[in-house]
């Protein structure tokens, strides 16, 4: 099959992380006799620096003219430090999001047996947790109308959501309900928030399509404080863009390592692949970042957007032989010695 494939590395530790996928789709090319043609794209702060705009019109001709994106992560402490600054790496991911049309973000947390030591959370609360999060990702506080006033004394940030736009996310979750244990859980803030209510009541109309998923309707708080008592409790949840920003990294905890966990967003006409962390500028550049997120985000891109489960699965499995052999980089490596991320990508090449 022919695999045209946008590449955009991004800001900090995205380009190392980047290069170990790609290495790995390209030995899973070779395997199974596919031909991925690359086409690396700036975005984000290099972007800025380079062109002056975090997601310029060359970047979004070739992600639309591409059968998938793969990308890094974008963020740099220059613009993080700055109040003031007039463009950020950050609104090129939003723009980006926004323009691809890629309103769900599925962001899976699921625990790895060779692992499971490495939670911060017990052993006999996180086995067996195996959770979708279906987060809103081109709606909400993040796109609403934003500004200041009284002499830039009082800022505002509207959240507004349509009831189109929580029908097509409520859809792919029963959807993805139906496809697993058939529970959905709809996360929202109802007793306060209008948005919310608006969430629920458009959840509720559909629950009579979807006779056979349970659907359960929990508060974003209660929800914060159950995911790390009893996160094998859930299994897809659905939740508006900001909840979901900020209940994904909660959930990323789990696994042990936020380098672990990869993410995809889809729309109707394009889906982007990307590992839910950042972009980690203190271990930018050197080699010691874990590249298995964006790995397990390329094994997604297969399965998701090529329909090649089995390539899938071979990266996923290679992926579990490099835990259980220990093959990890310093955050998971503890007493025993830590790989470089460039040695890990090439022992997963190697062993696929
Ligand atoms: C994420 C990130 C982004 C977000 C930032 C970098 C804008 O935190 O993908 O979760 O808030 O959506
Ligand atoms: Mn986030």
């Amino acid at each position: 099959m022919k695999l045209n494939i946008a590449l955009l590395a991004g800001d900090g530790i995205g380009p190392e992380v980047i290069d170990q996928a790609v290495k790995v789709c390209d030995a899973i090319a070779i395997k199974f006799n596919h031909d991925i043609n690359w086409k690396p794209a700036l975005t984000g702060a290099a972007a800025i620096d380079a062109v002056g705009d975090p997601y310029p019109d060359e970047t979004h001709e070739i992600c639309m003219n591409s059968d998938a994106v793969l990308f890094g992560a974008i963020g740099h402490p220059k613009y993080d430090n700055d109040p003031l600054a007039k463009v950020r790496p950050e609104q090129g991911l939003l723009k980006m999001r926004k323009e691809l049309g890629l309103f769900a973000n599925i962001r899976p947390t699921f625990t790895f047996p060779s692992l499971i030591d490495k939670s911060p959370l017990k052993r006999e609360r996180i086995e067996g947790t195996d959770l979708v999060f279906l987060r809103e990702l081109t709606g909400g506080i993040y796109f609403g109308e934003k500004g200041r006033k009284d002499n830039g004394n009082t800022a505002f940030d509207n959240c507004v959501y349509t009831k189109e736009e929580v029908l097509r996310l409520a859809k792919k979750g029963f959807e993805l309900a139906m496809t697993r244990s058939k529970k959905l859980c709809c996360v929202d803030k109802a007793n306060v928030l209008e948005t919310s209510r608006l969430w629920r009541e458009t959840v509720q109309g559909l629950e009579k399509e979807y006779p056979e998923v349970e659907v359960s309707y929990e508060f974003v708080d209660a929800v914060a404080m159950r995911l790390v008592q009893w996160p094998s409790s859930y299994d897809v949840l659905i939740t508006e863009n900001l909840f979901g920003d900020i209940l994904t990294d909660e959930a990323s905890v789990i696994s042990g390592s936020m380098g672990l966990m990869p993410s995809a967003s889809v729309g109707e006409n394009n889906s982007l692949y990307e590992p839910i962390h950042g972009s980690y500028p203190q271990a930018a550049g050197k080699d010691i970042a874990n590249p298995l997120a964006t790995v397990l985000s390329a094994a997604m891109m297969f399965e998701d957007a090529f329909g090649l489960k089995e390539e899938a699965q071979a990266i996923r499995n290679v992926v579990n032989k490099s835990l259980v052999e220990g093959i990890v980089t310093e955050d998971l490596s503890e007493n025993k010695t830590a790989y470089k991320t460039s040695e890990v990508g090439d022992w997963l090449t190697e062993n696929i």
